[in-house]
């Protein structure tokens, strides 16, 4: 019997750190689905093929190895965005969903964290968060980042960047984010990472509690 928690919520929302507390907190595996899409666009970068060849990025997708995704690999920001590109292919989705499931079925418990988990992924997990904030301040997060990164930014160009990213993964007609059914919503605007670990495992702990 596997259990799993399904995260969503748009680019730079906190829902990454936030599912890697949960998971460590609950003792269950983590699963960042982004990387999944960002695995599969760096090979076709690696490969010098289009990100639109839609058969190349399929045998990416069914053939990459899930064990060694590394962020520090795939966290360029030019990876991020042609990620969002190769993730409107149907052909890739329906390749990769596939291989989340099984990650998902083999584990005790289960974090997962994406656009999609709670609609498609995972639609009967017992617990669906929808990670959210505005897009100011996911702007201003991330250009502190870069900033204590010792990395040099402008929070203008980063806004439009998140606008733009909303707008594809928001827009797509292929499983596009926006909260599951019966999802619980945290808009961390105004929250602390604490705090917002905090809201997620007290709804958590009440849901597993009523299961
Ligand atoms: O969360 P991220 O920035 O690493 O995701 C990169 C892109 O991958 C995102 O812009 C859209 C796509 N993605 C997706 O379509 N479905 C998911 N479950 C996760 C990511």
């Amino acid at each position: 019997m596997s259990l799993t928690i399904a995260i969503d919520g748009p680019a730079a929302s906190g829902k990454g750190t936030l599912s890697r507390r949960i998971a460590s907190h609950y003792g269950y595996r983590h699963l960042d689905t982004g990387l999944t899409y960002r695995a599969v666009a760096k090979a076709l970068i690696d490969a010098g093929q289009p990100l639109d060849d839609e058969e190349a990025a399929i045998d990416a997708a069914r053939t990459f190895d899930i064990s060694d995704m590394r962020r520090d690999v795939l966290a360029a920001h030019e990876i991020g965005e042609a990620a969002s590109k190769v993730a409107v292919m149907p052909g890739v989705r329906s390749a990769l969903v596939a291989r989340q499931r099984d990650f998902a079925a083999q584990s005790r418990g289960a974090v997962l964290d994406g656009r999609d988990i709670g609609t498609v992924v995972c639609p009967d997990a017992p617990v669906k968060l929808y990670v959210t904030a505005s897009p100011e301040v996911r702007a201003r997060r991330r250009y502190h980042e870069i900033l204590s990164n010792g990395g040099e930014a402008d929070e203008e160009a980063i806004l439009a960047d998140i606008l733009k990213r909303d707008e594809r993964d928001m827009g797509r007609a292929d499983s596009p984010l926006k909260p599951a059914d019966g999802a619980h919503l945290i808009d961390t605007s105004e929250m602390t990472i604490e705090a917002a670990f905090r809201a997620a495992r007290e709804y958590i702990d009440a849901a597993l509690d009523n299961d």
